[in-house]
């Protein structure tokens, strides 16, 4: 299954396809990285893999819908059969979303529905929770909405900060969406409303 990959900076989480993507059992590859920021750090770490990129930058693009076309005939030009949002900052025109079916994915480092948005980890410190976490989900028009494919909890510890609370949550991001894409990809998923039923394995 060819995957499309979405993404605006860092790139850790695609660091963490593009490892899961090396072994030969794994049901997915990477097809083309498309970010819409020129010189960000996802972009080489695509190189190094030999994965091909490219740039479309929103702001050569008179608003969201030529955007999001342009991205779609990107994305459907290189066989792309599941867009992976990660790191992504950009919201999605509700006609790409809808046109993809159930094939968006993204990560989100929020026990979804909690904490939408931005800023979770201090949002999640002060709430006074005991638990923080990610999810990979399966996107729908609203922002950091949509059928719940993998979800992760990691404890919020006396004394932490934003940043201490982020490590360990992206530790756990790494973990989480290979494994979401590996569900995706080998179709074991079912989607019920909000519900993802996954498939017991046959075998
Ligand atoms: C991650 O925390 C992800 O959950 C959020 O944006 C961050 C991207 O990090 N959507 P990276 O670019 O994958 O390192």
């Amino acid at each position: 299954v060819k995957l499309g990959c979405l993404i605006s900076g860092r790139g850790s989480n695609l660091q963490a396809l593009i490892d899961a993507c090396a072994d030969p059992t794994f049901p997915a590859e990477i097809a083309l990285v498309l970010s819409n920021k020129p010189g960000v750090m996802g972009l080489e770490r695509a190189v190094k893999a030999g994965i091909p990129t490219q740039v479309i930058s929103h702001k050569d693009f008179d608003g969201r819908p030529a955007f999001d076309a342009a991205l779609d005939q990107t994305l459907r030009a290189a066989g792309v059969e599941i867009v992976c949002l990660a790191g992504f900052m950009r919201l999605l025109t509700p006609e790409f979303v809808t046109s993809w079916g159930d094939k968006i994915l993204n990560i989100h480092p929020s026990l979804l529905p909690a904490f939408k948005g931005l800023d979770t980890h201090q949002r999640a410190i002060d709430s006074g929770a005991r638990f923080a976490g990610c999810t990979v989900h399966i996107v729908r028009p609203a922002m950091d909405e949509g059928p719940i494919l993998v979800q992760a909890a990691v404890p919020i510890l006396d004394g932490d900060t934003e940043d201490s609370l982020a490590a360990r949550i992206l530790t756990a991001e790494h973990k989480a969406y290979p494994e979401a894409v590996r569900l995706l990809a080998s179709g074991k998923v079912t989607v019920e409303g909000l519900r993802c039923r996954i498939d017991a394995p046959t075998d």
